[in-house]
């Protein structure tokens, strides 16, 4: 594999989460330790030159380098259904979802909106993502197989969901844990892809398929686990009914062995503080969704009791009960959500804060032990090119920036995908 190296403002993160900016950076790639391009150093370009002028650079003026996004939980079968109008969760699923995810039985129709899916990631500079697809095996393999063609890391898995489901979405309980492990041998540290136990949430499984899922998450740690908790009141007292010696929704998954390291649960709203350390003390982290919690008016994830408990989170687009694609819209979502529920100015909300949350702080939430979002040294070569001139509103607020803050806050309010010049895959 041929080096490779980029000159241009350079965004990276350091492992505090500090965010680092150099305006003359530089960038070198080359082969990683497992197959994939990798990145062999970055930083000021008159630190690195020296040592490294030996390597062809593409120069990038007036561009920025950054890490690719991270999106912690989307949905890749909901691509067609973002904006569907409904009163809120429940009904948005028993109306959009559901039938539109019966037709992703269809292999073609899997293959098809895979291919849009994974544009969309990259239109929009994602180049992580851990995404449900539906509960037909075939659409786990279309989604795999698509993000192998490009090289993308991307984690997916097939919805369990035996019960109160209808007629074309609904599993079989044993057959459904066996196409799980099936999957998992298939497709689990196959290159970049990596297998997602998902559990669609504890109202659409019975005990014995949440237990199920629990005992094969035991049986391979490295994988995954997706799910949805306390997202919604309905949903809530939903749980309460039919898990009536549970002691919190949280603690349905905790009692069939789903919580731990590598598992993920989007929204996490209603929790207490209980909750809150059990998340903290089994590993389990948060994808916060904000656009998908304004649109179906489920409520604000609390970035003050989580700092104040100490659970790990990440910002994700939860597509399609999220609006956008766009990191820049969840990233300024999140803001105005924390910034409404917020008692004091929270530094969770700095803007670098936020540009972590949804790169390095999201892949380390999601086990990736350092290697996605940041930019270092021996981190994946995953990265986008910003176009601080892409429109003309961006281009006179980013030219009078006057700090990082400035600069990170300018596109967070102002940007979307065409602030993304180019998307680049290791
Ligand atoms: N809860 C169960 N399924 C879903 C889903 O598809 N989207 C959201 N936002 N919440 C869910
Ligand atoms: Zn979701």
């Amino acid at each position: 594999m041929t080096l490779k190296a980029f000159r241009a403002a350079l965004l990276r993160f350091a492992d505090d989460g500090a965010p680092l900016y150099d305006e003359d950076g530089l960038l070198v790639t080359g082969a990683g330790p497992q197959g994939w391009r990798s990145v062999l150093a970055s930083g000021p370009a008159a630190g690195l030159l020296p040592q490294w002028n030996h390597v062809p650079a593409e120069h990038l003026p007036g561009r920025i380098l950054a890490p690719g996004f991270v999106d912690m939980h989307i949905h890749y079968p909901q691509t067609d259904i973002i904006g569907a109008p409904a009163e809120g969760l429940l009904p948005w699923l028993e109306k959009y979802t559901f039938p539109h995810e019966s037709r992703l039985s269809d292999r073609a129709v899997a293959d098809e909106v895979a291919g849009c899916f994974l544009d969309e990631l990259a239109r929009n500079g994602v180049t992580t993502a851990l995404a449900c697809a539906t509960s037909h095996p075939a659409s786990v393999d279309a989604l795999f197989t698509a993000a192998q063609q490009r090289g993308l890391r991307l984690m997916t898995g097939k919805v369990l969901q035996d019960r109160h489901s209808p007629d074309g979405v609904r599993d079989g309980t044993e057959q459904s844990l066996i196409d799980t492990e099936a999957l998992i041998a298939r497709w689990h540290g196959v290159g970049r892809l990596g297998y997602a136990i998902t559990p669609r949430f504890a109202p659409t499984s019975t005990p014995a398929q949440l237990h199920g899922a629990g005992e094969i998450a035991a049986r391979h740690p490295g994988v995954w686990i997706q799910s949805h908790v306390a997202e919604n009141r309905g949903e809530i007292a939903w749980v309460r009914e039919l898990f009536p010696q549970a002691r919190s929704y949280l603690s349905v998954y905790g009692d069939a062995g789903l919580l731990r390291e590598r598992a993920v649960y989007a929204h996490c709203i209603h929790l207490d503080d209980a909750d809150r350390a059990l998340m903290r003390d089994t590993g389990t982290v948060a994808a916060v969704s904000p656009t998908s919690n304004l649109f179906l008016g489920s409520g604000f994830f609390d970035y003050e009791a989580a700092d104040r408990i100490g659970f790990r989170y990440g910002l994700a687009s939860d597509v399609g009960g999220g609006t956008s694609f766009s990191p820049f819209l969840t990233m300024r979502a999140a803001y105005w959500v924390g910034r409404e529920g917020a008692t004091k100015p929270g530094l969770s909300l700095a803007p670098g804060a936020l540009w972590w949350q949804h790169t390095a702080g999201a892949g380390r939430a999601l086990g990736l032990g350092g290697t996605a979002g940041n930019l270092q040294p021996g981190s994946d070569a995953d990265f986008i090119v910003l176009d601080p001139q892409a429109t003309p509103l961006l281009a006179r607020r980013t030219a009078q920036a006057d700090s990082l803050d400035e600069l990170l806050f300018a596109f967070i309010v102002l940007a979307d995908d065409r602030a993304v010049a180019r998307t680049v895959i290791a």
